[in-house]
C-alpha cells in the first residue's frame, strides 16, 4: 500500500514537473526596449525591426515590447533601470555613457572627428569600436552593436551662419562634457537636458537652441520652435545597443544566438536607412518653413571648424589621447584625415 502510495505520488510529481515545464515553456522571454525618440527614426524604426526579427526567429519564445518617447525612462534613468533589470535594452546616444563613468565614448560627440559614415564604420566595425564596447561590461552591460543616427546640425532662434553668433546662445546639450566644451569654445552657454524636454525648454525660451541631426529634430517638431539652423554637420550622433549583462548571459545559449543574429541584421537595418531618413528630415524641415535653413559657404564651413577643432586638444585628458589618436588614423586610412 505504501509503495503504491509513493508510486502514485511520484508520477503525480512527475505530471506536476512536466506541466511546470510546459507552463514554463509558454511563458515568453520578455525583453523591455526602451528609447526616448520618436517610432519614426532610424533607432526606433530599428527597435521595430529587431523586435519583428527576434520574434519570429525565436517562433516567440522571446517577446521584445518597444516603448519608445521617453515613455517610460528619460535619458538617465534609462540607463539606471538597465542596470536593475526594470528594462533589458536600451539604445542610447554616444553621449551619454559619461555620467555611467564610460567617458571615452564621447570621443563620438569630438566636432569633425568623423568626416564620413566610412570613416564611422572602420571605427564602429574594428578594434576600437570592440574596446569601447568592452569597457561596458565592468558596468553591468553588455554592448551588442552601433546603430547609426547622422551628423548634427545647429538650431536657434537668430542666424547663426558663422561659430561666432552662437556668442551668448543658451543651447541644450546631452550630458556629454565634451559637448559642454563644445559649446563654451563657442561661447555659448550649454544646458545639460534630458531629450524629452527639449521641445518646451526650446518653446518657452528657457534654452535658445539646440544641436541634432535632423531627423529627431523633426520628429520631435522642434522646427516649429526654432526660427534658423545652419547645416554645419560639424558632430555625429549614434547609438550603443546594449543589455541588462546578466539578463543576457542568463539566456539559453541558443536564444541568445538567434537574438544576436537578428541583432546583427536590425543593426545593417539601421545604417542602411539612416542617412536617407536624415536628409527627408532636413527636406521636410525646409519645407515646413518654420525654421529657415542655412547651408553655410564652404568659407564659412572652414571657420566652424577652425573654431571647433581646438577642442580635441582641451578633452583629450578627458577622452584619451591614444583613443583619438585611433580615430584619426581611422579618418587618414579613409583618405580624409582630420588635421
Ligand atoms: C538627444 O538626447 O539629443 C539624443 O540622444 C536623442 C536620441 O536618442 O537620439
Amino acid at each position: 500500500m505504501n509503495r503504491i502510495r509513493t508510486a502514485m505520488q511520484s508520477v503525480a510529481l512527475g505530471v506536476t514537473l512536466a506541466l511546470g515545464g510546459l507552463a514554463h515553456a509558454a511563458d515568453p522571454i520578455v525583453i523591455k526596449f526602451s528609447h526616448v525618440v520618436a517610432q519614426d527614426t532610424p533607432k526606433g524604426k530599428a527597435a521595430e525591426y529587431f523586435k519583428k526579427l527576434a520574434e519570429e526567429r525565436t517562433h516567440g519564445t522571446v517577446k521584445v515590447e518597444v516603448y519608445p518617447n521617453s515613455q517610460l525612462y528619460k535619458d538617465k534613468e534609462e540607463i539606471e533601470a538597465l542596470q536593475l533589470g526594470a528594462v533589458q535594452m536600451l539604445a542610447p546616444s554616444l553621449a551619454k555613457f559619461g555620467p555611467l563613468g564610460v567617458k571615452e565614448f564621447e570621443v563620438f560627440d569630438l566636432p569633425y572627428i568623423l568626416p564620413n559614415r566610412e570613416v564611422l564604420r572602420r571605427v564602429t566595425e574594428g578594434p576600437v569600436g570592440k574596446g569601447l564596447l568592452a569597457k561596458l561590461e565592468s558596468k553591468g552591460i553588455t554592448g551588442l552593436a552601433y546603430w547609426d543616427n547622422g551628423f548634427k546640425i545647429m538650431s536657434a532662434n537668430r542666424p547663426i551662419h558663422r561659430p561666432e553668433d552662437m556668442k551668448g546662445l543658451k543651447m541644450r546639450i546631452q550630458s556629454s562634457k565634451v559637448l559642454d566644451k563644445q559649446m563654451r569654445q563657442l561661447k555659448a552657454i550649454p544646458q545639460v537636458m534630458a531629450f524629452s524636454e527639449v521641445y518646451q525648454a526650446l518653446q518657452t525660451g528657457v534654452v535658445d537652441g539646440t544641436e541634432n541631426p535632423p531627423s529627431n529634430m523633426y520628429t520631435q517638431k522642434m522646427h516649429e520652435v526654432q526660427s534658423d539652423a545652419t547645416v554645419t554637420r560639424h558632430g555625429y550622433l549614434g547609438y550603443a545597443v546594449i543589455v541588462n549583462k546578466a539578463f543576457w548571459d542568463g539566456l539559453p545559449a541558443d536564444i541568445r544566438s538567434t537574438l544576436e543574429g537578428a541583432m546583427k541584421d536590425a543593426t545593417q537595418y539601421a545604417n542602411d536607412i539612416a542617412e536617407e531618413e536624415n536628409k527627408q528630415a532636413l527636406e521636410a524641415i525646409k519645407a515646413s518653413g518654420k525654421t529657415h535653413v542655412y547651408e553655410p559657404t564652404a568659407e564659412e564651413l572652414k571657420a566652424w571648424r577652425a573654431a571647433l577643432l581646438p577642442v580635441h586638444e582641451e578633452v583629450a585628458g578627458r577622452v584619451g589621447k591614444d583613443l583619438i589618436e585611433a580615430f584619426y588614423k581611422e579618418a587618414a586610412a579613409a583618405g580624409s584625415p582630420i588635421k
